[in-house]
This record gives structure tokens, sequence and C-alpha cells, in this order.
């Protein structure tokens, strides 16, 4: 019997891929708030669907949710859901951006402190894959202060967590994905452009579930993002993030 994998924001982009990848080894539970979004991925895929509707934003949701789970051997869990926001931080809306911290970091907080505790109660040596963002290494992001800030969280909560694992010798996996920009709903939602050519959700989720299975700390899915990282180091921050500054004016003032 198939042990269940668990992946939330799959109702569109790299979520998706990542359930449509997964389907053939595993059962799927699948979370995100458009439900018609799910159902009509879980039609096209042939293993068992879960259909979870729920907005992650919300903690007590989370809660309730996690109490359904208790008779699910989760093997693999995707924690993906997220978006972003662009412009002058005087100028961006308070309450998008505190949705952002409830969605991009603290859901992601509370689910993987609840399934990584599950999964080692159910002797389990799964994976957790949490998806962050090249934001997240880069951490100054102006004109996406609050973006990059969340995803420098989960980059810094997946490599403590990491170690902590490891020491604890429990065979469990965690990394985390940065991506740079991939083709997805992303800038519709966070309302900017790329200045950068994006790559697919396919071969983003492809990439990252190879590199997950090899158990990679930092999975970084297009070549040109690695390159960038690469030479990130000889910059001084002021360098850095007047370059990063330059990049993202270009997403929403071109
Ligand atoms: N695309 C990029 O360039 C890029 C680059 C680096 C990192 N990322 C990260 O990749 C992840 C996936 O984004 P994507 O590019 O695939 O964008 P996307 O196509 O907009 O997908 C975002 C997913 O998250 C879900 N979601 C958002 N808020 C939610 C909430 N409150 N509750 C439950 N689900 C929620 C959405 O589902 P519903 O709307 O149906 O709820 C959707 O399935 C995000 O964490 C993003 O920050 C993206």
């Amino acid at each position: 019997m198939k042990n269940y994998c668990l992946i939330t924001g799959a109702s569109s982009g790299i979520g998706r891929e990542f359930a449509r990848n997964l389907a053939k080894d595993y059962n799927l539970i699948l979370v995100a708030r458009r439900e018609d979004r799910l159902l009509e991925l879980s039609k096209e895929l042939d293993t068992e669907c879960v259909i979870k509707t729920l907005d992650v934003s919300k903690r007590e949701n989370i809660l309730v949710f996690f109490e359904e789970l208790k008779n699910y051997k989760i093997e693999v869990f995707i924690n993906n859901a997220g978006f972003g926001d662009c412009g002058s931080f005087l100028e961006t809306d308070i309450d998008k951006e505190l949705r952002m911290i409830d969605t991009n970091v603290t859901a992601l907080y509370l689910l993987d402190k609840l399934i990584l505790k599950k999964m080692k109660e159910d002797n389990i040596k799964g994976y957790v894959l949490n998806v962050g963002s090249i934001a997240g290494i880069l951490r100054c992001g102006p004109y996406m202060s609050q973006y990059y800030a969340t995803k420098s969280y989960v980059v810094s909560l997946t490599l403590g967590i990491r170690r902590e694992l490891k020491e604890g010798k429990t065979g469990i996996y965690i990394g985390c994905l940065c991506p740079g920009p991939v083709n997805t709903e992303f800038n519709k939602v966070a309302d900017v452009k790329f200045a950068l050519k994006g790559i697919s959700p396919e071969k983003c989720a492809k990439y990252a579930l190879k590199k997950m299975f090899k158990k990679k700390a930092v999975i970084v899915p297009s070549a040109s993002i690695r390159f960038i990282l690469f030479f990130r180091r000889y910059l001084t921050i002021n360098a850095l993030s007047r370059m990063v500054s330059k990049q993202q004016k270009r997403k929403i003032y071109e």
C-alpha cells in the first residue's frame, strides 16, 4: 500500500507539478483554497487523492486539519503554499503583507513542526521540502522587502532543523527549494512581471524532486540562478542591494 504525500498550494504552479510527479508513487493529500482546481487535478491523477480546501493563513484551520491527518502515514511533505507582493515598503498594503507572513512564515513553520513530529512518532524516515526562493538566499530585496524577508525565514528555519534532524539521527530529510523565476500564477498574485526569463513549473518540480530524493540541502533549479549565487559571494551588501533594487524596479516600473 502507498504512503501519503501532502502538498500545500497544489491548485496551481509548482505545487500542481509536484502532485503530477509524485502521483505514481504516493497517494496524495492536496491542499489549497480553490476546490474546483484541486478536483480537476485529482481527476487527472491515477492515484488516491484527498482534497482539502483550506486557507493555511489561518492557524486554527491548520490545527483542525492536522487532527484529520492522524490516520495517514505521511512520507513526503511539500510545504509550498505562498505568495509575494511588490512595491515600495512605505506604500504596500499592510493587510496583504500580514497575510503573507501568516502564509509564508507562520503556516510553513506550524506545518513543519506538526508534520515532522508526526513523522518521528510514526517512525517514518520521510522527506520534507520547504519552498523558499532565491529571494531567501539573497536576503535583501528592495521593493519586495517583505517577500524576501519571509523567504529568508524559510531558508534559515530549514537549515537549522536539518542539522537537528541529522544530529538526532532521525533519518528524516528536510531541504529547501530556492527557485528563481518560474512561470506560474505567482506574478499575477504579486502584481509584477519577471525581470529575468522564467523556467517552467514542470522543470522546477522535476529537478527539485530529483535533488530532494538525493537529500540535497538547498535546491536551486536553474543554472543561470546558480551562476548569480556563485558571484554573490564577491559582492558587498551595498552592491548586492543596489543590484537587486535595479532588478526589482524593472519588474514594477517598466
Ligand atoms: N513562481 C516563482 O517565480 C517562484 C519563485 C520562487 C519561489 N516561489 C514560491 O513557490 C511557491 C509556489 O508558488 P507558485 O509560483 O507555484 O505560484 P502560484 O501558481 O500562485 O501557486 C501558489 C499556490 O499557493 C496556494 N496558496 C496561496 N495562499 C494560500 C493560502 N492562504 N492557503 C492555501 N493555499 C494557498 C495557491 O492556492 P489557492 O489560491 O487555490 O489557495 C496556489 O496553489 C510559493 O511559496 C512561492 O513563493 C515561486
